[in-house]
């Protein structure tokens, strides 16, 4: 699978710390606002010069979805997101990811790690959130994402609610969103079949009604 960063930031992993190079000032800007907040769920920055890099501490995990997502991680990936979303609310506006792909989520034994926020912004959490629940539709059988999606949005909104029709607006944007960087950098090959995906995504625009 191509990355969409490759051609624009690198990474060198060293045993403690990973270095972030970038080539647009604007990614580094982007994440250096993010780890500037020293937020618990983001990699400690430990150095940086700008705008060329960032030393961000070294997160010993794995992308969540290569693990078993089960009711505990559904409920801990609600609350970190919301606790993200929350730190930075305002006028009805969070900081969102954008990018919120698996690989930009980090599991390390129990507690998840946000880190890429190269394409962070300021916009409605019902974006981040119906974006991120499109990984699972391609990944999962319908009778589980309905289970594993009900679980997050209620343990989502015990912390900050969301709005029906924003939700429907934000669906309609981040399928478009998510189906063409899919065409752009590719993807791996999805678990559910496209019939099982269309279901799933059709159940995710109703999961607020
Ligand atoms: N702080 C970190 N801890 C552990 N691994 C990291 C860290 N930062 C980046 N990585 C690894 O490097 C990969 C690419 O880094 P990322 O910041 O996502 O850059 P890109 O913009 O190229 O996607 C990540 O998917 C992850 O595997
Ligand atoms: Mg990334």
């Amino acid at each position: 699978m191509s990355d969409p960063g490759l051609s624009k930031r690198s990474i060198e992993v060293r045993a403690k710390s990973v270095i972030k190079r970038f080539s647009d000032p604007e990614d580094f800007e982007r994440e250096y606002a993010v780890y500037k907040l020293e937020l618990s769920m983001t990699p400690r920055l430990l150095g940086w010069q700008e705008p060329l890099w960032l030393e961000l501490e070294r997160i010993d995990g794995q992308p969540y979805l290569d693990l078993p997502l089960d009711a505990k991680a559904v409920t801990s990936l609600a609350q970190t997101l919301a606790r993200f979303h929350r730190a930075t609310w305002k006028n009805g506006e969070c900081l969102c990811h954008w990018d919120n792909q698996p690989r930009n989520i980090l599991k390390c034994e129990d507690t998840l790690f946000f880190i890429d926020f190269s394409e962070s912004r300021r916009a409605r959490p019902e974006d981040d959130i119906t974006h991120l629940l499109l990984f699972w539709a391609s990944e999962f059988a319908s009778s589980q994402l309905e289970r594993l999606a009900r679980a997050f949005s209620e343990e989502y909104r015990r912390h900050i609610s969301l709005d029906r029709i924003t939700w429907l607006d934000a669906s309609k944007e981040s399928i478009t969103r998510f189906d063409e960087r899919r065409a752009q950098y590719g993807h791996p090959e999805p678990h559910a079949s496209e019939k099982v995906c269309l279901g799933n995504r059709l159940f995710l625009r109703t999961l607020l009604d």
